[in-house]
């Protein structure tokens, strides 16, 4: 059950918020969100979320009227709001509001901001792994923007479950981007992998923290282009995000990797991850 919702600088009930049926968020998805865990309280890596989300409104065109250390203490009073005390998602989504239908942007914008905190429900098998798939990378160009406009993820995420997989792991023209709500990682010959940031990518928080931890533990890295091929012979792969953290993959395309248990390195990296999610600002 969700408590309050800051809408446009109130915080208002759940069911009393008045969403315009011209959002153009529900028109053209014309807008742009985060996605951000919050342990116990704590909004991790919040700081780091904004900036994005700053950077993904700044690559739209659409003005961020409120700075980061605004949002931030919005943010933080939509959690002490809240009477739940676990771990729930913080969700923040910014449109370029409503106007009258037409593609072109309105002469005045009003984006609608808002904010909602939710229980966080996932049952991942940490343990045991998860199976993953590899479907066609089918998005646009810019997808180190973290827009609204999802289709293409949902689908290919929806083609996992129907295959009794987790997570789809996208390839665009023989190589990995990422998964359809992940990042990709993989050890091969005791060194890290991970794609580089190109405009094929979105620039994972977790993913910069897991590089982050890696240097702190001298775990040696590489962001460079996979191959399809590369991934079944890997030693170890795994996935990560705000919500799932680092999630071991142990088959893809029903390809065993490695022993076909979580690896060693990964199981490193999410006891060290999970060590710090309060640390990381
Ligand atoms: N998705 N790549 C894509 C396409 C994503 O949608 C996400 C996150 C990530 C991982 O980014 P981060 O580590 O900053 O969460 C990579 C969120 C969780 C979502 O859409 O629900």
């Amino acid at each position: 059950m969700v408590s309050s919702i800051y809408w446009n600088g109130e915080f208002i009930p759940y069911g009393e918020v008045k969403v315009p049926l011209e959002d153009r968020g529900y028109l053209f998805a014309d807008g742009v969100y985060e996605v951000i865990r919050v342990y116990g309280g704590k909004p991790f890596a919040l700081g780091r979320h904004l900036e994005r989300l700053k950077r993904s409104s700044m690559a739209i065109e659409l003005p961020f009227l409120l700075s980061t250390e605004e949002l931030s203490a919005a943010a933080e009073r939509l959690i002490a709001l809240d009477n739940k005390k676990g771990d729930t998602i913080l969700y923040i989504q910014l449109t370029r509001g409503a106007a009258p239908r037409s593609h072109i942007f309105p002469d005045v914008v009003r984006p609608n901001l808002w904010m909602m905190l939710k229980p966080f429900l996932k049952e991942i098998d940490y343990r045991n792994g998860v199976k993953a798939i590899t479907v066609p990378d089918e998005r646009w160009s810019r997808c180190y923007i973290k827009s609204i406009s999802l289709l293409p993820n949902v689908l290919a995420c929806q083609k996992a479950r129907r295959e009794g997989a987790f997570e789809s792991i996208m390839i665009r023209d023989g190589f990995v981007t990422e998964g359809s709500s992940s990042n990709f990682f993989m050890i091969d010959e005791g060194i890290l992998k991970t794609p580089p940031l190109t405009n094929y990518i979105l620039p994972g928080i977790t993913r910069q923290i897991v590089l982050e931890l890696c240097n702190r533990k001298k775990i040696k890295y590489s962001e460079t282009h996979i191959g399809l091929g590369e991934i079944y012979c890997a030693q170890e792969i795994f996935l990560t995000s705000a919500t799932i953290e680092i999630v071991p993959v142990v088959c893809v395309d029903r390809v065993n990797i490695g022993t076909g248990n979580p690896g060693e390195k990964t199981v490193e990296l999410l006891n060290a991850y999970r060590e710090n999610v309060s640390v990381f600002p």
